[in-house]
């Protein structure tokens, strides 16, 4: 009888053991997705104007709504997240969704990268989305989740060329009566860079500044000669626009929004402000990554602008909550609104 009872026991903590083991091997063993082998990419490629999918813009212009760290990661978090996610999209009524990073964060990525995928498609409105320096800290990687946004039916994303840095480096193109109107540019500014023997914030590699120029160049020589870029950690000029702003002494006519915390950029710069200067056609920059600065000012003739955080997950401040409504008029002019939840 004893001695039934020990095996008893025995069994019964070989089982949990067992359990406990199954649970942490499925929620920590990394997953990994396949990276599109056939997309390297070299600055001696053609330029392929058909490579690149269009959107139709209707007669009253493009509306883009930009969402950005939403952090997905709290179970009882997710439908207020959610909630504020649908309202936005309602009271909005976008022709285009863009999350520009930091959408999932943590262990449960691969559970929230199908949950965001799946509420986003709902809405039957073409949307992208970058990374942010969390989305891959989790179990998945970018090309596990990167395959899953690009299966999902109303995504625009691609993972893109796989040897240039960072994973869904992708445009699309938007035309209006079939002529090219304005092109919108998504990339990765990846988690961390590692400069003069320190760990930073995220950057651009060379070879993304040179492909950026690639592209611009192909776009233009297509007719395509405005654009704007969607990615998730601000570049050092972002600081240098705050500042010539603050010189001015905030004046509305180059700026406006709000600055509560540094601009968390890496000190190294490979020069992708420069190469968008010398480009000439990319009109706006659009990050997040900074959860409580949503400022926009206008910088040697390029606008540079943080969006509004869209939920309450991870740190935030309540009355700079929302999205960022980006509208492009029939005749190209652009206009930012911040709209706040509250
Ligand atoms: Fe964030």
């Amino acid at each position: 009888m004893k001695k039934k009872t020990v095996i008893t026991i025995s069994v019964s903590v070989a089982v949990v053991v067992v359990v406990a083991a199954a649970i942490l091997l499925g929620i920590f063993v990394p997953v990994n997705g396949k990276m599109n082998d056939t997309e390297y990419w070299s600055e001696y490629d053609e330029f392929k104007i058909e490579d690149i999918p269009t959107i139709e813009v209707g007669d009253d212009g493009f509306t883009i709504l930009q969402l950005t760290d939403l952090h997905y990661h709290l179970p009882h978090m997710t439908g207020q997240t959610d909630d504020i996610v649908e309202k936005l999209i309602e009271e909005n009524d976008p022709d285009f969704i863009v999350l520009t990073g930091d959408t999932v964060y943590g262990p449960t990525n691969v559970m929230y990268s199908k949950h965001i995928a799946k509420l986003l498609d709902s809405f039957k409105i073409p949307w992208a989305i970058v990374y942010g320096n969390h989305d891959d800290e989790g179990k998945a990687d970018k090309y596990w989740m990167g395959n899953v946004y690009e299966n999902s039916e109303y995504s625009v994303y691609k993972n893109g060329p796989c040897n240039i840095g960072g994973t869904g480096n992708y445009a699309v193109n938007l035309t209006k009566n079939g002529q090219p109107f304005y092109s919108l540019i998504m990339m990765d500014s990846n988690r961390e860079t590692h400069y003069n023997g320190n760990k930073e914030y995220g950057s651009f590699t060379p070879s993304q500044v040179s492909w950026y120029g690639w592209l611009q160049q192909g776009l233009v020589d297509n007719g395509y000669d405005k654009s704007m870029m969607f990615f998730h950690i601000p570049f050092p000029e972002f600081q240098d626009a705050y500042d010539y702003w603050e010189q001015s002494g905030f004046d509305p006519s180059i700026g406006s929004g709000n600055k509560n915390e540094d601009v968390c950029s890496a000190t190294y710069n490979p020069g992708m402000f420069n190469k968008i200067l010398e480009k000439g056609a990319t009109t706006h920059v659009f990050v997040g990554h900074d959860h409580v600065n949503d400022f926009t000012v206008n910088y040697q003739g390029v606008t540079l602008s943080y969006g509004v955080k869209s939920s309450r997950q991870f740190y935030y401040q309540e009355e700079l909550l929302g999205g960022t409504v980006i509208k492009i008029s029939p005749d190209a002019e652009v206009t930012i609104e911040r709209k706040y939840l509250n």
